[in-house]
């Protein structure tokens, strides 16, 4: 039998922070609404002038982990990039992240799936492992947001909840089950509510041409959420996901040492706390300081939990996360 374990980890943050009453600038909003609504404080945002990319982002962070994980980028046999904010429609990001890597010739995936979209990558990844087919496989989830989101006041709905960021793992096969490795992922999707947290254009959907001025003047090029719709179904699923996971590992809530949720809104998160019963200190959030970067949050999440020292070699973490599609899962993780 084959295992995967994670041997590195890295992050990337941007350098320029904005402070909740620094959006002010650009919309009409208040820090209290935004800390209120969704514990968020502050987030990264790339210089909109430069030509920082996400598969930059994903570069740094990838650098980190190959590092941390004492792996040089000739030996890996995979590439996963988590985005739902790619450099560009077509090649996936990975492929850019590659080129940026040089480690020509191996293959290079991306992954679609939104907040769920690092679950999905190391659940792929994990595959790959198990069945022998890869020894060594790099995941990263990354987003640049920031590029994307309406700043006015008409877009504050959701324009106020995202950062840009990265995070990235490296995956190695192991045959020994009780070394620290992922111990299962389990993913789920509900394509009926895809427009509940969905991008309108470009749509190759029509009517017409994929992008078109009325796109543009609508508004239909960027993000459109039911708030409420993604809160109550979110609430219900990541609870859900985490059972999941303890039944088909045999272990019980309080066995788990630290939980690193994807971080959409702190509501939801004291929401899914509340409802497993888990005690505060066992839940590690970063919504505060990096707001939602979406594929990114949980690799940033483990990054910053084992810098802070509230992750430690041995113990054992609950990941889950929700988001659009909608899709959900968990990974339960012995570090
Ligand atoms: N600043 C100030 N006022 C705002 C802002 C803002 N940034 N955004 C909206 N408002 C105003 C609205 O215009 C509205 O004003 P009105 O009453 O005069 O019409 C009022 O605040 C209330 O707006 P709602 O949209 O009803 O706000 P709500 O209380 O529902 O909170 C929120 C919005 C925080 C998004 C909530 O729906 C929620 O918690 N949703 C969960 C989903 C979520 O957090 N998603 C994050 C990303 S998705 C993911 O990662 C899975």
């Amino acid at each position: 039998m084959k295992y995967s374990r994670i041997v590195g980890i890295g992050s990337y943050l941007p350098e320029k922070v904005w402070r909740n009453d620094d959006l002010r600038a650009l919309m009409d909003t208040s820090d209290e609404w935004i800390q209120q609504r969704t514990g968020i404080k502050q987030r990264h945002w790339v210089d909109q002038d430069s030509t920082e990319g996400t598969s930059d982002l994903a570069l740094k962070a990838a650098v980190g982990a190959l590092e941390s994980a004492g792996v040089a980028k000739e030996e890996l046999d995979l590439i996963v990039v988590a985005t739902v904010s790619p450099d560009h429609e077509f090649p996936g990001t990975a492929c850019f992240l590659q080129a940026k890597l040089g480690v020509s010739g191996i293959p290079a995936l991306d992954v679609r799936q939104q907040c769920t979209g690092f679950l999905y990558a190391i659940s792929i990844a994990d595959q790959f492992i198990r069945t022998g087919t890869y020894k060594k496989v790099l995941v990263v989830g990354a987003e640049i947001h920031s590029r994307g989101l309406d700043k006015t006041t008409e877009g504050r709905d959701m324009s106020v909840l995202f950062g840009d960021g990265a995070g990235a793992v490296v995956m190695v096969a192991t045959d020994d089950p009780n070394s620290s490795r992922v111990l299962s992922t389990h993913l789920h999707a509900d394509g009926r509510f895809a427009k509940e947290l969905w991008i309108p254009a470009p749509s190759n959907a029509g009517p017409g041409p994929r992008i078109t001025e009325e796109h543009v003047r609508s508004g239909a090029i960027y993000g459109k959420m039911n708030g409420k719709s993604v809160f109550v179904h979110a609430a219900k699923r990541m609870p859900e996901a985490v059972n999941e996971a303890l039944a088909a590992n045999g272990f019980s809530l309080s066995d788990i040492d630290l939980f690193v949720f994807h971080q959409a809104n702190l509501r939801i998160n004291e929401m899914v706390a509340k409802q497993l019963g888990i005690p505060e200190e066992k839940v590690f959030n970063t919504i505060d300081r990096f707001a939602n970067t979406t594929a990114a949050t949980i690799p940033l999440g483990l990054h910053e939990a084992l810098r802070v020292g509230k992750l430690k070699p041995g113990m054992l973490v609950a990941t889950a996360a929700f988001g659009s599609g909608f899709t959900w899962g968990s990974a339960l993780i012995r570090w």
